[in-house]
């Protein structure tokens, strides 16, 4: 009982380490550098209409696509680039990965079912 008592510190500390983490990529998700990613892409990074507008073509719609199974490597190769509508970051890698570790958990559910389909075919 002891040692468990030695030991606890030790876990409650691990495990706000890690729910810093996330919040941390939640943080940067939903404001990094005062330009919401979830404006564009969505709260989980499902993807959503940034603006819609009428031409002499009919009705069109600007999307922020679909992030949720971008991997690590295609993130931070896309926020380290220029983009049409798309702002520029300057995020570090370590950024990107806690939006991408954010999502990841976020998106549990979804990428596993995802993954399941996959594999079914
Ligand atoms: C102003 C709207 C806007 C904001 C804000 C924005 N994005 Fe995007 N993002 C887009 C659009 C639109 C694309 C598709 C490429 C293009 O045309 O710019 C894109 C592309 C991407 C891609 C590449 C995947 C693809 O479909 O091409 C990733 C990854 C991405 N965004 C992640 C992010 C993250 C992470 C943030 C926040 C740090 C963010 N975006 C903020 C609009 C936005």
């Amino acid at each position: 009982m002891k040692r468990l008592l030695l030991l606890l510190p030790l876990l409650l500390s691990a495990n706000e380490d890690f729910i810093s983490h996330y919040e941390y990529g939640e943080m940067l998700y939903s404001n990094p550098r005062g330009v919401s990613c979830a404006q564009c892409h969505g709260q989980s990074g499902e993807g959503r209409v940034i603006v819609e507008y009428k031409d002499k073509e009919g009705k069109k719609a600007i999307r922020g696509t679909d992030i949720r199974k971008e991997t690590l490597s295609q993130m931070i190769q896309s926020l380290n680039s220029y983009h049409k509508i798309m702002p520029r970051y300057y995020l570090t890698d370590e950024e990107v990965k806690a939006i991408y570790d954010y999502l990841q958990k976020k998106n549990e559910t979804y990428l596993s079912e995802f993954q399941e389909t996959n594999r079914s075919k």
